[in-house]
């Protein structure tokens, strides 16, 4: 996989945030030319620092993918096209559907028409969510399960996985489909709760201030580590049978929201939590356990998460020690009603 980056051209939607400021840091430690499309939204996961010790290798046009003209431009001469730019918010769906469906409904189609236009032969891979999946019917979840999404955003989501599904399909243009878990790790916004709940748990061990856990905290996830996730996107996007095909990109080792918070707080060594009811509109959000059958993904690709959770709640934890004040200031001794919601209940919980 190393040689096959290797002088090879990545752009990157997104690719200030999260995710795919990590794989832009990868893909450029990889020998790959990598341009950055991202337009720092406010309060979504875009943060300049996040590119800043490769920044001599990474270009950036800080532009929308609504933006059909800049798209057009920037897909020209590219051999991957990673789609990570969007709406990220399921809480924000259910009050304002409106960016969800311009950003990731109608970004996704400019981004496949520039491609069907300008560069049909690029590869295109996508990070949609396991949100897609709404409730689980049977656990763990793999690939055929129904889709009932619980949001406008997981909507959004799935309807723009069918989206690039019809341009590999019709338009030949190789596309990966993928459906993340909770991935967590170093370069996540961590300025409010709203999305990314492992990372926002990671902020207040940190903090050494009290996690509130909803019920008796059993609820299972999957929580992979965002070097795996970066690892699962490049692995499927240079694996032709791959192509046209939706993979869950997760853990098949199911973890609860009480063990998550006991193995910060035992890694962090400071940290405490405490157990809250569920309030009527979080309980009616609540699609209950979920984990990801992987078996497809590993069956295909050799994929397997590499990093356990208390290494991944260690390099994190390590990471943000050293860069904390890019990403949050010191809590304030500000009134309560102005402290941020320390609920478990957010998007991607
Ligand atoms: N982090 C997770 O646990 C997770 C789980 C499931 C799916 N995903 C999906 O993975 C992708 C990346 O997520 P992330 O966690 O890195 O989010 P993030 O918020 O950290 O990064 C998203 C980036 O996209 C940019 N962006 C948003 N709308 C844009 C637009 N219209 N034009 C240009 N740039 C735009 C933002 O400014 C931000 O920098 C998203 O599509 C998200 O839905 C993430």
């Amino acid at each position: 996989m190393i040689e096959q980056f290797k002088g090879k051209t990545a752009l990157i939607t997104g690719g200030m945030g999260f995710i795919g400021s990590n794989l832009a840091i990868r893909l450029a430690e990889l020998g790959c030319q990598v341009t950055v499309l991202d337009a720092m939204i406010p309060d979504y996961g875009g943060n300049e620092f996040n590119l800043a010790e490769k920044s001599d290798k990474i270009r950036v046009n800080f532009c929308d993918i609504r933006d059909a003209s800049a798209v057009d431009y920037l897909v020209r001469g590219q051999d991957y096209v990673f789609h990570l730019a969007g709406q990220v918010c399921h809480l924000m769906s259910l009050s304002n559907p409106f960016p969800d469906i311009e950003m990731n409904i109608t970004g996704t189609a400019i981004i496949m028409e520039a491609l069907r236009k300008h560069n049909p032969e690029a590869i295109c891979v996508y990070t949609g969510t396991r949100g897609q999946y709404g409730s689980s019917v049977s656990l763990p979840v793999n690939e055929e399960a129904p889709t009932n999404p619980k949001g406008i955003y997981e909507i959004s989501n799935l309807t723009a996985e069918k989206i690039i599904k019809v341009y590999n399909d019709v338009h030949g243009i190789r596309s990966v489909l993928l459906r993340l878990s909770n991935i967590y790790g170093p370069r996540s916004q961590m300025m409010h709760s709203r999305f990314g709940v492992a990372n926002w748990f990671v902020r207040l061990v940190m903090d050494n201030e009290q996690i509130q856990l909803f019920g008796d905290g059993s609820i299972l996830r999957d929580f992979c580590y965002v070097d795996d996730c970066v690892d699962a996107i490049l692995r499927t996007a240079t694996t032709e049978e791959c192509y046209g095909e939706i993979f869950n990109v997760g853990s098949d080792i199911p973890v609860s929201f009480l063990q998550l918070v006991e193995a910060m707080v035992k890694v962090a060594k400071q940290g405490s939590y405490k157990f809250t009811e569920f309030s009527a509109e979080r309980k009616a959000q609540e699609p209950g356990d979920f984990y990801s059958d992987i078996s497809k993904i590993e069956r295909m690709t050799g994929w397997r998460p590499a990093v356990d959770l208390e290494t991944g709640i260690a390099k994190t934890i390590e990471f943000y020690a050293k860069h904390r004040d890019h990403y949050w200031t010191k809590p304030s001794k500000a009134p309560a009603a102005a402290a941020p919601d320390k609920s478990t209940a957010t998007a991607r919980c």
